[in-house]
């Protein structure tokens, strides 16, 4: 694993967004395994900003998210859908036909994970974004007893839900269920960008990269891949030597 702690947010998102502009200034046809939530938006900022600046192109490149809430529409403010159109895609120029995300509205769910699979092994991820869940999580695998590699409903843990109420109304708002791609399919990208920030995710930083391999902490496995590159703000990164 490759670990750089950075003094600054500032600092990180743009080296961040440097990463992407590298493999697509070398593969402009990479496919980017995107993500959600609080920790990815400043990178997006700056990844918008080198596109304005005619430094980063998307126009040939593909993308796969990791995962969408069960029952939300992409038009709810809080759906994946409609977080990566606020933050990043209707500000670049991807094309739509090569964004893939995952429809949490889906009739039947398991032919969209069987769908979402069969795309992802046409188009294997050549560089996966992650943010770390405060209890290890990734994508939306939670901790279990056991894993599953391919794409796949998942039962959302009390304090994941209660981690996320912060972007809804209360508690009781926050989906029940996601669908997420599984760590089978993380663990099969080229390369692996895990970006954790804030001094609340220390100590779960330092059990997810130091400690043992475990399905009860899904981040752990990445231990296994054979090239992780992680970036940390100082409050992350405290409690690593
Ligand atoms: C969410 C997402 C993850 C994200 C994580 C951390 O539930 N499903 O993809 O990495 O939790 O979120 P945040 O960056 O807001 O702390």
């Amino acid at each position: 694993m490759n670990i750089t702690q950075f003094n600054s947010k500032e600092e990180l998102d743009q080296h961040a967004a440097e990463l992407f502009a590298a493999l697509l200034a070398h593969n402009p046809q990479a496919t980017l395994g995107l993500a959600t939530g609080s920790t990815p938006t400043g990178i997006y900022e700056k990844m918008i900003k080198m596109h304005q600046a005619g430094r980063l192109s998307f126009n040939e490149a593909a993308t796969f998210n990791l995962d969408e809430y069960v029952g939300l529409p992409p038009g709810h403010d809080q759906s994946y859908a409609y977080y990566m159109n606020k933050y990043l895609f209707n500000h670049v120029d991807v094309r739509r036909e090569h964004i893939h995300l995952l429809d949490g509205m889906a009739d039947d769910l398991a032919a969209e994970c069987s769908r979402y699979d069969q795309l992802l092994a046409a188009k294997p991820i050549d560089i996966q974004l992650l943010g770390l869940g405060h209890n290890g999580h990734i994508g939306f695998n939670e901790p279990d007893h056991s894993l599953q590699g391919g794409t796949h409903i998942v039962e959302l843990k009390a304090e994941t839900r209660e981690a996320n109420a912060r972007f809804f109304e209360s508690v009781d708002q926050v989906p029940a269920k996601a669908v997420t791609m599984g760590i089978g399919s993380i663990l099969k990208a080229d390369t692996i960008l895990l970006v954790v920030k804030g001094a609340d995710k220390a100590e779960i930083v330092k059990e997810a990269l130091t400690g043992p391999i475990t399905t009860e902490c899904p981040a752990s496995l990445l231990q296994t891949h054979a090239k992780v590159i992680v970036l940390l703000d100082r409050e992350a990164g405290r409690l690593l030597d």
